[in-house]
């Protein structure tokens, strides 16, 4: 006889009630979301429809932009991310953000600056390990290692924005967040950019903000649609892509709009 396991889906975020003002202009409107525990959602929806506004909202990101106004509940591992040490929360939820940022310093310390940052390890050996393995992981490493002192800004905008990965996963943080990460990318450094987030998605939480619908299709589980600050549909993406239960989401995949 079969036995029938039924698995628990793991809810990594749970995102209830939330809305958010800038000033008096409401860009999230009462948005509920559930981000299952390693696997990859995407959000999509039109320019201007609040999708960076909701992935900065996770980890605390508008908490530095003063007219921006927060009201609802977000929890990560089932605890309110306001009870959480912001720096920590940081830790534990990374960010990409669409224009690779190296800091203005070597391919080495890019990556080593947030473990000295968070104390994150023994000795100057352990720093050099943890190093390597991010740039590993972030599939860099074959591309510089013999160049860990070159300045990060003389590398490509491709290699930038592997080592901006690799300078977020060297935390090794449960969730990251990438908004666009693509978007001023060619066409081999962004396949480049999805082989990573595939392989990443084994052991991290990904939240994915993209215009590319093809990407969306490709690398993600599930996806939520946004428009003009409402969540209008939220599935796993194969089902979404296929039959879209909503028109707007319908016309938005079609290209009618957007
Ligand atoms: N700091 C800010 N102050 C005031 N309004 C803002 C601020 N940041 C964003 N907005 C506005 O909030 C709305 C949502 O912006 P947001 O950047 O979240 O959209 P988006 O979906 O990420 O768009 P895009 O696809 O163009 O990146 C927009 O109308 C934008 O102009
Ligand atoms: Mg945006």
């Amino acid at each position: 006889m079969v036995n029938k396991i039924i698995s628990k889906k793991e809810v990594k975020i749970s995102i209830r009630n939330l809305n958010i003002w800038y000033q008096d202009m409401q860009v999230i409107k009462n948005v509920n979301l559930d981000i299952e525990k390693n696997k990859v959602t995407a959000i999509i929806g039109p320019s201007g429809c609040g999708k960076s506004t909701l992935i900065k909202s996770i980890n605390r990101m508008l908490d530095i932009i003063p007219e921006a106004k927060v009201r609802g509940t977000i929890l990560l591992d089932s605890q309110n991310i306001y009870e959480i040490d912001e720096t920590l929360l940081r830790k534990r939820i990374g960010m990409v953000f669409q224009m690779p940022n190296p800091f203005p310093k070597s391919i080495f310390e890019n990556v080593a600056y947030g473990l000295k940052l968070h104390r994150v390890f023994k000795n100057r050996e352990e720093v050099y390990f943890k190093v390597e393995k991010a740039l590993k992981q972030a599939a860099l490493w074959d591309e510089i290692k013999d160049n860990l002192d070159k300045f990060a800004l003389d590398l490509s905008g491709g290699q930038q924005q592997r080592l901006c990965v690799a300078r977020c996963i060297a935390l090794e943080p449960e969730v990251i967040l990438f908004d666009e990460p693509c978007s001023a990318l060619d066409p081999i450094a962004t396949a480049k950019i999805e082989e990573l987030i595939e392989k990443l998605k084994q052991n991290y939480t990904i939240v994915i903000v993209t215009h590319n619908m093809q990407q969306a299709a490709r690398i993600s589980d599930y996806t939520a649609f946004l428009y003009l600050g409402e969540l209008v549909e939220f599935g796993p993406t194969q089902k979404m892509f296929t039959t879209p239960q909503n028109k707007m989401t319908e016309h938005y995949l079609t290209g009618k709009f957007g």
